[in-house]
């Protein structure tokens, strides 16, 4: 289970690596050293969710990473918000990350930071945006993903992670880039650019989690082993930008409304659009992917949440027949829909660490309780008395991190997840292969599960009326 479950983003904050302990002989560390945690947990993220649940604080110290973890929302807000200049990302950080992301706005600060949040905002922020995302998602389910779903039910099985990355893929692009990769109507193996790019994200985020960070510095140096193979995937995603670029050159960026064309309007600088290019793939890609994968997992154990949302979207778009889509209006009314989703990641967030650079160590000592049910999917918990969706404090839910650098996307990726799911569940139930086994995550920086969800595709009126 994520550590979520504990009701807050558990943030890392990664202290000078220099003031690491190299050798610490207390039981955190030896088995985080020796990998002995995973003689009892899946994933690295249950165990420290143990960890944060017994502990008094909320928060945890990982001596020989130099990391100190917490759930605590106090903590959380102060880093977010109230000392936001206290916690940069870091060099520490953007070294990790600076070969794959480099420039690009999850690996800076300061004037980088502030120029690509304001260009975003504009675009991202905007309601025309919005209505232009929306068309572009409703088009992708209703002629890509339900037509492909459609085509397999009965007797097919596919991997509905792979399925979930590729409509993700095209439909950031299409948003973003202004460019239509078309993956959803391929029924060829997954590109090598995406495996190339799933690699990346996955060498990238185990230099973050090596105990003894001079070895990748070393391979890296010798171009050696995973880092010889990190630079491999990297120059493959290098030339997918350079083609995004040109293609989008040729097309002509300057009455383009997409977010690339903005960026391109004020910067020459091919390598600074490559870097803005991989982010904004990162951000809208794997993180929908994510969290729909585990969300139609954990559907698949609560029957009674598939029923509720089905009636919903009956409720709000008629009963009609099982391939209509909803409207953005539609969408809006869907708060049990909404609330499910909400409830979804924060069991399973697809962002499961994020890490912020400590200048002066603040860490606020308060204990809280938590709920006795938090390892339940509840979405009632997120509903009002009246049925309407009730947001949390954000510091306790930073499934979208909170305060100065929130995701931009939220309120997109939100629409999105929700048109699949209505979209999908009034169509077709997706039975996984191998139920009841508990999901074990590959390193990376988006949760995504190891040898994705296989599942068979059924048409739902064959079963329900
Ligand atoms: C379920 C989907 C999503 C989740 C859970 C999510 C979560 C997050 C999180 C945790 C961060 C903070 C990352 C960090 O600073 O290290 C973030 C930042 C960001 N997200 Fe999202 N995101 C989602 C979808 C999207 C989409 C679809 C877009 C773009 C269309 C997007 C654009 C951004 C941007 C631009 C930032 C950077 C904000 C900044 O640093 O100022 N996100 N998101």
């Amino acid at each position: 289970m994520a550590m979520l479950l504990v009701g807050g983003l558990s943030l890392l904050m990664k202290r000078w690596w220099l003031r690491r302990r190299l050798w610490c002989r207390c039981d955190v560390c030896h088995k985080y050293a020796t990998a002995g945690w995973a003689a009892e947990f899946d994933n690295l993220c249950d165990w420290y969710t143990q960890l944060l649940r017994r502990s008094s604080t909320h928060t945890i110290h990982v001596h020989v990473l130099g990391n100190t973890i917490t759930a605590n929302p106090a903590n959380v807000e102060q880093m977010l918000s109230g000392r936001f200049d206290n916690y940069p990302k870091g060099k520490p950080f953007s070294s990790i990350l600076g070969d794959f992301l480099g420039k690009g706005i999850f690996n800076v600060d300061g004037a980088h930071w502030v120029f690509q949040r304001k260009m975003a905002l504009m675009e991202l922020g905007s309601v025309s945006m919005r209505s232009y995302a929306i068309q572009i998602v409703s088009g992708e389910v209703r002629h890509r993903l339900l037509p492909l779903l459609a085509s397999v039910s009965g007797d097919g099985a596919l991997d509905i992670q792979d399925i979930f990355r590729r409509f993700s893929f095209d439909c950031i692009c299409r948003i973003s880039f202004g460019l239509d990769p078309a993956c959803l109507e391929l029924s060829l193996p997954i590109s090598e650019f995406a495996t190339a790019f799933d690699r990346a994200s996955s060498l990238s985020a185990s230099r973050a989690a090596a105990t003894y960070p001079g070895v990748w510095r070393l391979k890296r140096l010798l171009n050696l082993g995973s880092e010889k193979e990190l630079r491999r995937c990297i120059r493959l995603i290098d030339v997918l930008a350079k083609e995004v670029i040109r293609q989008r050159r040729k097309v002509g960026f300057l009455s383009g409304e997409d977010l690339l064309s903005r960026f391109m309007g004020s910067v020459d600088d091919e390598s600074y659009l490559r870097d803005i290019i991989v982010s904004f793939l990162l951000a809208g890609r794997d993180t929908v992917s994510s969290a729909l994968t585990s969300f139609f997992l954990l559907l698949d154990k609560y029957p009674a949440v598939d029923r509720a949302i089905v009636e919903e979207t009956h409720r709000v778009m008629g009963h009609g027949n099982g391939d209509s889509v909803p409207t953005y209006g539609h969408l809006w009314d869907m708060h049990y829909l909404h609330a499910a989703l909400y409830e979804s990641m924060r069991l399973y967030p697809p962002v499961q660490f994020d890490s912020k650079f400590a200048v002066t160590t603040t860490c606020s000592p308060t204990g809280r309780r938590l709920g006795a049910d938090c390892m339940e999917f509840k979405p009632e918990r997120w509903l009002a008395a009246d049925g309407s969706f009730s947001p949390q404090n954000p510091y306790k839910y930073p499934v979208f991190q909170a305060g100065m650098r929130g995701c931009l996307g939220k309120e997109i990726a939100l629409m999105e997840m929700k048109c699949v799911v209505a979209s999908v569940l009034r169509g077709f139930r997706l039975d996984p292969l191998h139920r009841g086994r508990s999901p074990k995550f590959s390193p990376g920086l988006t949760a995504s599960l190891a040898g994705g969800l296989p599942v068979r595709v059924v048409r739902r009126n064959a079963f329900c009326s």
